[in-house]
Protein backbone atom coordinates (compact mmCIF):
# COMPACT_ATOMS: atom_id res chain seq x y z
CA UNK A 1 0.00 0.00 0.00
CA UNK A 2 1.48 3.17 -0.83
CA UNK A 3 -0.15 6.28 1.20
CA UNK A 4 0.98 9.56 -0.07
CA UNK A 5 2.86 11.82 2.42
CA UNK A 6 1.91 14.76 4.32
CA UNK A 7 4.39 16.99 5.64
CA UNK A 8 2.01 19.51 7.77
CA UNK A 9 3.41 22.97 9.37
CA UNK A 10 1.50 23.75 12.55
CA UNK A 11 2.44 27.01 13.24
CA UNK A 12 0.77 27.34 16.28
CA UNK A 13 0.65 30.61 18.31
CA UNK A 14 3.19 32.38 15.63
CA UNK A 15 3.17 35.28 12.87
CA UNK A 16 1.71 38.21 12.37
CA UNK A 17 0.38 39.19 8.95
CA UNK A 18 3.51 40.27 7.16
CA UNK A 19 5.36 37.54 8.34
CA UNK A 20 2.82 34.53 8.07
CA UNK A 21 1.98 35.74 3.89
CA UNK A 22 6.39 36.12 3.62
CA UNK A 23 6.48 32.71 4.13
CA UNK A 24 3.57 31.33 2.15
CA UNK A 25 4.46 33.24 -0.56
CA UNK A 26 8.27 31.40 0.03
CA UNK A 27 6.64 27.98 0.26
CA UNK A 28 4.52 28.84 -2.83
CA UNK A 29 7.38 29.72 -4.78
CA UNK A 30 9.41 27.02 -3.15
CA UNK A 31 7.41 23.90 -3.57
CA UNK A 32 7.19 22.58 -6.98
CA UNK A 33 3.74 20.70 -7.85
CA UNK A 34 4.35 17.07 -8.71
CA UNK A 35 6.32 16.98 -5.22
CA UNK A 36 6.26 13.29 -3.76
CA UNK A 37 4.49 14.68 -0.53
CA UNK A 38 1.77 16.82 0.19
CA UNK A 39 2.26 20.22 1.55
CA UNK A 40 0.46 21.45 4.18
CA UNK A 41 0.20 24.74 6.99
CA UNK A 42 -1.88 25.72 9.61
CA UNK A 43 -1.76 28.85 10.59
CA UNK A 44 -2.93 30.61 14.02
CA UNK A 45 -7.26 31.21 12.63
CA UNK A 46 -6.22 35.01 12.17
CA UNK A 47 -3.99 33.88 9.63
CA UNK A 48 -5.85 31.03 7.51
CA UNK A 49 -7.75 33.70 4.97
CA UNK A 50 -4.58 35.78 4.17
CA UNK A 51 -2.47 32.30 3.99
CA UNK A 52 -4.99 30.89 1.68
CA UNK A 53 -4.90 33.78 -0.75
CA UNK A 54 -0.99 33.78 -1.11
CA UNK A 55 -1.32 29.90 -1.33
CA UNK A 56 -4.44 29.66 -4.43
CA UNK A 57 -3.40 28.40 -7.14
CA UNK A 58 -0.72 26.38 -5.77
CA UNK A 59 0.07 22.74 -4.31
CA UNK A 60 -0.07 24.05 -0.63
CA UNK A 61 -2.80 23.02 1.75
CA UNK A 62 -3.57 25.73 4.54
CA UNK A 63 -5.76 23.98 7.44
CA UNK A 64 -7.04 25.51 11.06
CA UNK A 65 -5.27 24.14 14.43
CA UNK A 66 -8.61 24.07 16.65
CA UNK A 67 -12.08 24.49 15.69
CA UNK A 68 -15.32 23.84 18.17
CA UNK A 69 -17.54 20.83 18.19
CA UNK A 70 -20.62 22.77 17.60
CA UNK A 71 -21.48 24.03 14.14
CA UNK A 72 -22.53 27.32 15.31
CA UNK A 73 -24.22 29.81 18.36
CA UNK A 74 -23.33 30.97 21.40
CA UNK A 75 -19.47 29.98 22.07
CA UNK A 76 -17.35 33.14 22.41
CA UNK A 77 -14.10 33.44 21.02
CA UNK A 78 -15.02 29.97 19.47
CA UNK A 79 -14.61 28.75 15.85
CA UNK A 80 -16.72 26.67 13.91
CA UNK A 81 -15.07 24.02 11.65
CA UNK A 82 -17.17 25.63 8.70
CA UNK A 83 -15.78 28.62 9.16
CA UNK A 84 -12.32 27.41 8.75
CA UNK A 85 -13.38 25.82 5.75
CA UNK A 86 -14.80 28.81 4.43
CA UNK A 87 -11.62 30.57 4.58
CA UNK A 88 -10.25 28.23 2.24
CA UNK A 89 -8.60 25.36 4.63
CA UNK A 90 -9.26 21.27 4.07
CA UNK A 91 -7.99 20.45 7.43
CA UNK A 92 -8.05 21.00 11.12
CA UNK A 93 -5.65 19.49 13.59
CA UNK A 94 -7.62 18.56 16.85
CA UNK A 95 -6.79 17.00 20.16
CA UNK A 96 -2.91 18.44 19.87
CA UNK A 97 -1.17 17.94 23.57
CA UNK A 98 -0.94 21.97 24.42
CA UNK A 99 -4.40 21.93 23.90
CA UNK A 100 -5.41 19.05 25.53
CA UNK A 101 -2.97 20.69 28.46
CA UNK A 102 -4.22 24.46 28.44
CA UNK A 103 -7.48 23.86 27.72
CA UNK A 104 -8.50 20.67 29.17
CA UNK A 105 -9.46 18.87 26.57
CA UNK A 106 -10.28 15.05 26.93
CA UNK A 107 -10.76 12.39 24.16
CA UNK A 108 -14.33 12.47 24.08
CA UNK A 109 -13.87 16.92 23.42
CA UNK A 110 -11.56 15.76 20.53
CA UNK A 111 -13.70 13.26 19.31
CA UNK A 112 -16.58 15.71 18.97
CA UNK A 113 -14.32 18.11 17.00
CA UNK A 114 -13.04 15.62 14.62
CA UNK A 115 -16.52 14.48 14.49
CA UNK A 116 -17.17 17.84 13.83
CA UNK A 117 -14.56 18.73 11.13
CA UNK A 118 -15.50 15.74 8.96
CA UNK A 119 -19.59 16.94 8.81
CA UNK A 120 -17.93 19.96 7.88
CA UNK A 121 -15.60 18.65 5.17
CA UNK A 122 -12.11 19.21 6.58
CA UNK A 123 -10.15 16.29 7.21
CA UNK A 124 -9.13 16.15 10.99
CA UNK A 125 -5.63 15.74 12.18
CA UNK A 126 -5.83 13.90 15.23
CA UNK A 127 -3.25 14.27 18.13
CA UNK A 128 -2.19 11.61 20.46
CA UNK A 129 1.04 10.88 22.10
CA UNK A 130 2.39 10.14 25.96
CA UNK A 131 4.01 12.04 28.50
CA UNK A 132 7.77 11.41 29.53
CA UNK A 133 6.41 10.03 32.83
CA UNK A 134 3.97 7.76 30.89
CA UNK A 135 6.94 6.26 28.67
CA UNK A 136 9.42 6.06 31.46
CA UNK A 137 6.36 4.07 33.27
CA UNK A 138 5.97 1.34 30.30
CA UNK A 139 2.97 3.18 29.32
CA UNK A 140 3.13 5.03 26.24
CA UNK A 141 1.27 2.43 23.97
CA UNK A 142 -1.31 2.06 26.57
CA UNK A 143 -1.93 5.56 26.83
CA UNK A 144 -1.91 6.18 22.95
CA UNK A 145 -4.32 2.87 22.49
CA UNK A 146 -6.70 4.15 24.39
CA UNK A 147 -6.58 7.69 23.28
CA UNK A 148 -7.20 6.66 19.86
CA UNK A 149 -9.94 4.35 20.87
CA UNK A 150 -11.61 7.84 22.41
CA UNK A 151 -10.94 10.60 19.94
CA UNK A 152 -11.68 8.55 16.90
CA UNK A 153 -15.40 9.18 15.97
CA UNK A 154 -17.63 6.62 14.53
CA UNK A 155 -17.96 8.92 11.68
CA UNK A 156 -14.13 8.54 10.58
CA UNK A 157 -12.67 6.22 7.87
CA UNK A 158 -9.02 5.56 7.34
CA UNK A 159 -8.73 8.19 4.64
CA UNK A 160 -11.21 10.66 6.05
CA UNK A 161 -9.03 11.31 8.60
CA UNK A 162 -5.19 11.59 9.63
CA UNK A 163 -3.53 10.38 12.89
CA UNK A 164 -0.41 12.43 14.44
CA UNK A 165 1.90 10.80 17.05
CA UNK A 166 3.41 13.66 18.99
CA UNK A 167 5.21 12.03 22.21
CA UNK A 168 4.97 15.50 24.49
CA UNK A 169 7.61 15.52 25.79
CA UNK A 170 9.57 15.67 21.94
CA UNK A 171 7.60 18.83 21.54
CA UNK A 172 10.40 21.42 21.38
CA UNK A 173 12.94 19.71 23.36
CA UNK A 174 14.99 18.74 20.33
CA UNK A 175 14.60 15.24 21.48
CA UNK A 176 12.97 12.64 19.67
CA UNK A 177 12.02 9.14 20.26
CA UNK A 178 14.80 6.07 18.74
CA UNK A 179 13.86 5.12 15.53
CA UNK A 180 13.17 1.80 16.85
CA UNK A 181 10.68 2.98 18.83
CA UNK A 182 8.58 5.28 16.53
CA UNK A 183 8.55 2.29 14.34
CA UNK A 184 7.12 0.26 17.25
CA UNK A 185 4.86 3.13 17.84
CA UNK A 186 3.28 3.68 14.32
CA UNK A 187 2.77 -0.06 13.98
CA UNK A 188 1.12 0.23 17.61
CA UNK A 189 -1.41 3.04 16.29
CA UNK A 190 -2.00 1.20 12.99
CA UNK A 191 -3.23 -1.68 14.37
CA UNK A 192 -5.44 -0.19 17.33
CA UNK A 193 -6.68 2.52 14.95
CA UNK A 194 -7.93 -0.04 12.37
CA UNK A 195 -9.72 -2.03 14.87
CA UNK A 196 -11.77 1.11 15.42
CA UNK A 197 -11.79 1.75 11.95
CA UNK A 198 -12.33 -1.49 9.84
CA UNK A 199 -8.73 -1.63 8.33
CA UNK A 200 -6.19 1.16 8.40
CA UNK A 201 -4.01 0.94 5.38
CA UNK A 202 -4.74 3.93 3.74
CA UNK A 203 -4.91 6.21 7.05
CA UNK A 204 -2.26 8.56 6.93
CA UNK A 205 0.18 8.69 10.38
CA UNK A 206 2.11 11.11 10.99
CA UNK A 207 5.50 11.60 13.44
CA UNK A 208 5.62 14.94 15.16
CA UNK A 209 7.78 16.24 17.68
CA UNK A 210 11.34 17.79 17.25
CA UNK A 211 11.27 16.98 13.38
CA UNK A 212 14.15 18.88 11.74
CA UNK A 213 15.94 18.35 8.01
CA UNK A 214 18.58 16.76 9.82
CA UNK A 215 15.95 13.93 11.37
CA UNK A 216 13.55 14.02 8.47
CA UNK A 217 15.15 11.44 6.28
CA UNK A 218 15.68 8.46 8.61
CA UNK A 219 12.06 9.15 10.34
CA UNK A 220 10.44 9.42 6.76
CA UNK A 221 11.58 6.43 5.50
CA UNK A 222 9.98 4.35 8.41
CA UNK A 223 7.07 1.96 6.89
CA UNK A 224 4.42 3.00 9.10
CA UNK A 225 5.53 6.65 9.02
CA UNK A 226 3.47 8.86 6.15
CA UNK A 227 4.40 12.24 7.22
CA UNK A 228 5.06 15.15 9.82
CA UNK A 229 3.34 17.15 12.04
CA UNK A 230 6.39 20.15 11.89
CA UNK A 231 6.20 22.76 14.64
CA UNK A 232 9.40 24.91 14.91
CA UNK A 233 11.02 24.13 11.74
CA UNK A 234 7.92 24.89 9.61
CA UNK A 235 8.45 28.60 10.48
CA UNK A 236 11.38 28.83 7.94
CA UNK A 237 10.59 27.89 4.68
CA UNK A 238 14.43 26.51 3.55
CA UNK A 239 13.64 23.78 6.58
CA UNK A 240 10.32 23.20 6.18
CA UNK A 241 10.73 22.27 2.33
CA UNK A 242 13.78 20.86 3.50
CA UNK A 243 11.42 18.02 5.44
CA UNK A 244 9.12 17.96 2.59
CA UNK A 245 11.84 16.96 0.16
CA UNK A 246 13.38 14.41 2.92
CA UNK A 247 9.55 12.73 2.17
CA UNK A 248 10.56 11.81 -1.47
P1 LIG B 1 8.16 20.95 17.26
O1 LIG B 1 8.40 20.49 15.84
O2 LIG B 1 8.49 22.39 17.48
O3 LIG B 1 8.78 20.02 18.25
O4 LIG B 1 6.57 20.88 17.51
C1 LIG B 1 5.89 19.72 17.18
C2 LIG B 1 4.44 19.99 17.28
O5 LIG B 1 3.88 20.16 18.34
C3 LIG B 1 3.68 20.06 16.02
O6 LIG B 1 2.31 20.03 16.24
Amino acid sequence: MTRRALIAGNWKMNMLRADGEALAAALASGFAAGAAADLLVCPPATLIAPVATKLSGCAVAVGGQDCHMNESGAHTGDIAAAMIKDLGAGYVIVGHSERRADHGESDETVKAKAAAALAAGLTPIICVGETEAQRDAGEAETVVGNQIRGSVPEAAAEDTIVIAYEPVWAIGTGRTPTIDDIAAMHAHIRQVAGGVLGGADKLRLLYGGSVKPGNAVEILALEDVDGALVGGASLKAEDFLAIAAAAA
